[in-house]
């Protein structure tokens, strides 16, 4: 656990911010996917930390960004930080991405809040080819558009309502880039129906995937079971720890 100075925010739109942070251990330890657990306020209020991605780092200027959306009285009381301000945060933490440096041709899928790990992902994957498949609710709630165009090949942004992009799902999009081109590997973030069916279109073509579970916390480091998500082990299953045996999986372990 230790105090992280706040070195910038940035509002991307009226309930999504960036928090850019000075460390020199997260930005140097982080990988893709891990999480920070924030303590959203000193008092009994929104007591439990809060689980919040590494969105992106800066390992040359020793800082690293993380992007929240506005929920609930947790992520609200974020707002209250500023410039200069520290923030009481434990991480990184987590099982991150798996990088193949085989692989050519990788897809990234996010959804939502689930956007955001992603963008570390397509900056270190050493892939010569990258696609990102992301899909908002609107066009009002795109963000981070420019900073994904900036690490992949090719963006395609896509909206339930049309009003950007493609409309329609991203896992749509996904099936048919994978019947036109051979595909390594794809990752996923986002809701877990995105993710189910995601992880159905693969199998028939025995793709690999990982999938970034979304899921409720409390200590964050495997102690309480808050976190809890079904995962196969042989051929039963069982629950794993969403904070440390995830939030990243195995996308055909998990058991949607
Ligand atoms: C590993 C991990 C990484 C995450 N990364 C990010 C991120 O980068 N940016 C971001 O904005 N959010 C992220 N989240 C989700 C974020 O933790 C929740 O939105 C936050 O904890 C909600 O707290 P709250 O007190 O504001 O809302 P609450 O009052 O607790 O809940 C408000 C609403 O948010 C939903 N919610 C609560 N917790 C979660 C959760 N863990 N996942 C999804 N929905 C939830 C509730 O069902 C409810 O509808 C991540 C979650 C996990 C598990
Ligand atoms: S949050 Fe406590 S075990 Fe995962």
């Amino acid at each position: 656990m230790k105090s992280e100075k706040i070195k910038m925010v940035r509002p991307l739109n009226e309930n999504t911010f960036l928090i850019r942070f000075e460390s020199e251990i997260i930005s140097n330890t982080a990988q893709a996917g891990q999480f920070i657990h924030i303590k959203c306020f000193d008092g009994l209020d929104a007591y439990l930390r809060r689980p919040i991605s590494i969105c992106s780092v800066d390992r040359a200027n020793k800082t690293f960004d993380i992007v929240y959306q506005v929920r609930g009285k947790g992520t609200g009381l974020l707002c209250a930080f500023r410039p200069e301000d520290e923030m009481d945060v434990m991480g990184p933490l987590g099982h991150g991405f798996t990088l193949h440096a085989e692989h050519r041709n990788i897809v990234v899928v996010g959804g939502g809040i689930g956007i955001f790990p992603l963008l570390q992902l397509l900056k270190d994957h050493p892939a010569l080819k990258k696609t990102a498949i992301l899909g908002f609710r609107s066009r009002a709630v795109v963000v981070l558009e420019d900073e994904f165009k900036e690490h992949c090949d090719e963006l395609i942004i896509a909206t339930d309502d049309g009003s950007y992009g493609e409309k329609g799902f991203v896992t749509s999009i996904l099936e048919k880039r994978v019947q036109e081109e051979p595909v390594d590997m794809v990752y996923f973030c986002g809701p877990s129906i995105m993710m189910k069916r995601g992880v159905e279109i693969l199998r028939q073509r025995n793709i690999p995937c990982e999938v970034s579970m979304e899921q409720r916390m409390g200590c964050g480091i495997g102690a309480c079971l808050v976190c809890a998500c079904k995962t196969k082990k042989g051929d039963d299953w069982d629950y794993s720890h969403v904070c440390k045996d995830g939030p990243v999986f195995d996308g055909y372990e998990v058991v949607f």
